[in-house]
């Protein structure tokens, strides 16, 4: 990790610079639900599972962890593109992950996108396997 990255907490004074990184990605597919409001409302459901990396002062990179009481969810993995292949999503998944595990997530699922071929070799490359025996429904 480059000496001045420092993984942290979201606070919600957070949240613009946030969606700022996640505007710039391909793959995250945002929707009504990454509105500012909203996601306020999910780091202060989830305080202790939503991470970001700063880099003198910037973020460049984000998780966000949610835990429903029975499964664990993790939503917006980004790293911004200068940064990748340094192992930073690594970093952000393996802390999340245990984050999840620590507040009582047994199971902890994540959709990706299935154009979305780099991140499904990254979750690969972590070690997560492709359910082929569950589809999504949504109630839009
Ligand atoms: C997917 C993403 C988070 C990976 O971030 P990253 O910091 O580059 O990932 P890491 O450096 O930790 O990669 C670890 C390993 O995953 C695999 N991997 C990562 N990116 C990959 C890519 N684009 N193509 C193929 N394999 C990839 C590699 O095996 C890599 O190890 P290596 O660099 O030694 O070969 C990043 O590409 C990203 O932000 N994408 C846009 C947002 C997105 O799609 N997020 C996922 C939403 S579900």
């Amino acid at each position: 990790m480059a000496d001045n990255c420092i993984l942290d907490i979201a606070a919600i004074d957070d949240i613009d610079m946030m969606r700022e990184l996640w505007a710039s990605l391909p793959g995250l597919g945002l929707g009504p639900g990454d509105d500012k409001a909203a996601i306020t409302g999910f780091i202060m459901r989830n305080p202790h599972t939503c991470l970001v990396l700063r880099n003198n002062g910037k973020i460049i990179g984000t998780v966000l962890g949610g835990f429903d009481g029975r499964r664990g969810y993790v939503y917006h993995l980004a790293v911004k593109q200068d940064y990748q292949r340094n192992g930073y999503a690594t970093l952000l998944l393996e802390n999340v992950v245990q984050a999840l595990k620590n507040e009582g997530a047994g199971k902890i699922h994540l959709l990706v996108f299935r154009d979305n071929s780099a991140a499904q070799s990254f979750y690969s490359a972590c070690g997560w396997h492709l359910r082929e025996d569950i589809n999504i429904f949504s109630l839009l």
